[in-house]
């Protein structure tokens, strides 16, 4: 895991702009996730795009996750999150955007299309944000360090967490349709950014701590290619983060994130 830490959010974003053009500059295919923490990543690719040509256009795009119960025309189904906020400020067709259907009157069904599609494509890289409780996608602790693309229930850490978005703790949804740990990482690399404090102590348990179910994300050991971008808030907990800083400014020559 190579551990890149950056003084602020909107530094963490312009590493993590850096590393996600050159793959849409190949028309890679991209691993996409919602929630606050890509933000400002998104808004950095859209600024390149309007300004310096980055296309899209031969991308093709995959969500992690999606809410049970809302249809993708719902403001806050993920479907519609990422367009709102990338997708549709770029050059990537609707049609090139996918993500697991939240409304479909069989979620199991729904889950095992959405893997098979997935099994049928390559992942160049996939995009990360960490749960406060150490989730990725949805996989809440306790999720199968090898699970596929399933229905999970939200823990109510995550519940609280999102209410931000839908006003109200009781309108979150309390199921979700997430790829598992095991879909996730067969993607070719996985690029995970934390910001802030409040991400302190899972991004430790995931870098630092043993490989376990209770920290989900602590997959990204396992993984030959996973690259962590935090700002210092997230960073505070690490034991060895002068190590990584040492390591980053030290790169052996020629090697690329
Ligand atoms: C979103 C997702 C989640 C978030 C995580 C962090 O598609 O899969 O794992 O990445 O909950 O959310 P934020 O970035 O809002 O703190």
């Amino acid at each position: 895991m190579e551990i890149l830490i950056r003084s602020t959010p909107d530094d963490v974003a312009a590493q993590a702009a850096d590393i996600l053009a050159g793959y849409a500059q190949r028309g890679a295919t991209l691993g996409l996730a919602t929630g606050s923490t890509p933000l400002l990543t998104y808004r950095e690719l859209i600024r390149r795009h309007a300004n310096e040509g980055l296309s899209f256009a031969y991308c093709r795009a995959f969500l992690l996750d999606e809410y049970v119960g809302l249809p993708a025309a719902h403001p806050q189904s993920y479907a519609a999150t990422i367009r709102r906020e990338f997708t549709s400020h770029v050059d990537i067709p609707d049609a090139q955007v996918h993500s697991p259907r939240g409304d479909a009157p069989d979620p199991l069904a729904a889950a095992l299309s959405y893997e098979a599609l997935l099994a049928a494509t390559t992942v160049d890289v996939q995009l990360l944000g960490i749960g406060g409780n150490g989730h990725i996608g949805f996989n809440e602790p306790s999720s199968s360090l090898s699970s596929l693309t399933r229905l999970k229930t939200l823990h109510p850490r995550t519940i609280e967490d999102n209410a931000r978005f839908f006003g109200d703790e009781e309108l979150v949804p309390t199921h979700v349709l997430t790829q598992g740990l095991g879909t996730i990482s067969r993607a070719s690399h996985l690029l995970l950014l934390a910001t802030g404090e409040s991400k302190a102590d899972a991004v430790a348990a995931m870098a630092e701590g043993p490989l376990s179910a209770q920290c989900p994300a602590s997959i990204l050991q396992l993984h030959r290619h996973a690259t962590v971008v935090l700002d210092e808030a997230a960073a505070a907990r690490l034991r060895n983060a002068e190590y990584y800083r040492y390591a980053d400014t030290h790169k052996p020559a020629n090697q690329d994130y």
